[in-house]
């Protein structure tokens, strides 16, 4: 693998180095890769919540011999308007990583800038890397390692989430197929990027995106930071409901996707998320095999 010095984006991958870190994540994961960071350090500024991904990435570190701190705008300079700059640069005499969960991926970029030390994505409005990551794990793990092979569905929030699959879209070859209301489209630039990479389809209709599909994915409909827009997001995405019926239209052998915390009976029905396509717990544990692949690529 190429040397990288952050993980802020799956765009900034190549096709082969993200295929080698899904491999690695797979040996984490079965036992046969017992690397250590031993000693090391990773910071951890959260100003969103977490549950997934501040847990996974401190167990990542214990378990890899190392050691994680927790910071959130309650108790740290951060919330009492210490710029990133100053942060970037103490943080980097003191410790060996830092993994960054924000609004705006400006912030994000500006930390890796002023940092000597390997910076992680741990979400922004923008993006979420490292769930995409997971998510491409587990879709390995049920289909193989061929990823153009597979035709991927997202229903919903042109979103962190979509933002990231297609970026994984174009980096790996698949095609992806985006049903997002009116308005809710993913971001433009990241949208035409993948348009010119590989097979995107934008569309309004849910059954369209899903006909055939391999992996049909959702999340909520109102991300961290949109709380105020809940009303006008459930009136909105009223039709974008990943229900038995929807499903149905996907492949025989589809499964289903969300990244967590879900709204049952919102984006998904309880029989969908709960059902025998399901694996969003796998999802969610691939979380941890994952971020041990980056931060040992990173830090190691
Ligand atoms: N999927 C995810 O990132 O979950 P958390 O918000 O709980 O970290
Ligand atoms: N799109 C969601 C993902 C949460 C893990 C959000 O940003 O809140």
């Amino acid at each position: 693998m190429a040397k990288y010095t952050d993980f802020l984006a799956i765009s900034d991958y190549t096709a082969q180095d993200l295929s080698d870190l899904l491999e690695r994540a797979h040996r984490l994961k079965s036992g046969e890769d017992v690397s250590k960071l031993t000693g090391k350090s990773l910071a951890m500024i959260f100003r969103k919540s977490s549950t997934r991904t501040r847990v996974s990435f401190e167990v990542a570190m214990t378990q890899l011999g190392g050691h994680a701190l927790f910071l959130s705008d309650q108790d740290s300079q951060l919330g009492r308007g210490e710029g990133v700059h100053d942060t970037a640069k103490v943080l980097s005499r003191y410790v060996d990583g830092i993994i960054i969960r924000t609004f705006k991926q400006e912030e994000v970029e500006e930390l890796a800038e002023h940092s000597s030390i390997p910076v992680v994505n741990a979400l922004t409005d923008l993006l979420h890397p490292c769930q995409v990551i997971a998510d491409l794990q587990t879709v390995v793990e049920e289909f193989g390692p061929e990823h153009s092979a597979r035709t991927i569905a997202w229903i919903g929030d042109g979103n962190n989430m979509a933002n990231s699959w297609l970026n994984a879209a174009s980096q790996l070859g698949f095609e992806l197929r985006l049903a997002c209301p009116e308005g809710y489209d993913p971001d433009p630039d990241i949208l035409d990027r993948a348009r010119g990479l590989t097979t995107i389809l934008l569309t309004r209709d849910s059954a369209e995106a899903v006909d055939g599909a391999d992996v049909v994915s959702t999340d909520v409909w109102a991300s961290m930071g949109q709380e105020d827009e809940t009303l006008e997001r459930a009136a909105a995405f009223e039709t974008f409901v990943v229900d038995d019926t929807l499903m149905k239209r996907a492949d025989s052998s589809a499964i289903f996707l969300h990244c967590l915390p879900a709204h049952r009976g919102e984006e998904v029905t309880a029989s969908v998320i709960d059902g025998p396509q399901s694996r969003v717990f796998d999802e969610a544990e691939n979380r941890l095999h994952a971020q041990k692949a980056i931060l040992l690529e990173l830090m190691g």
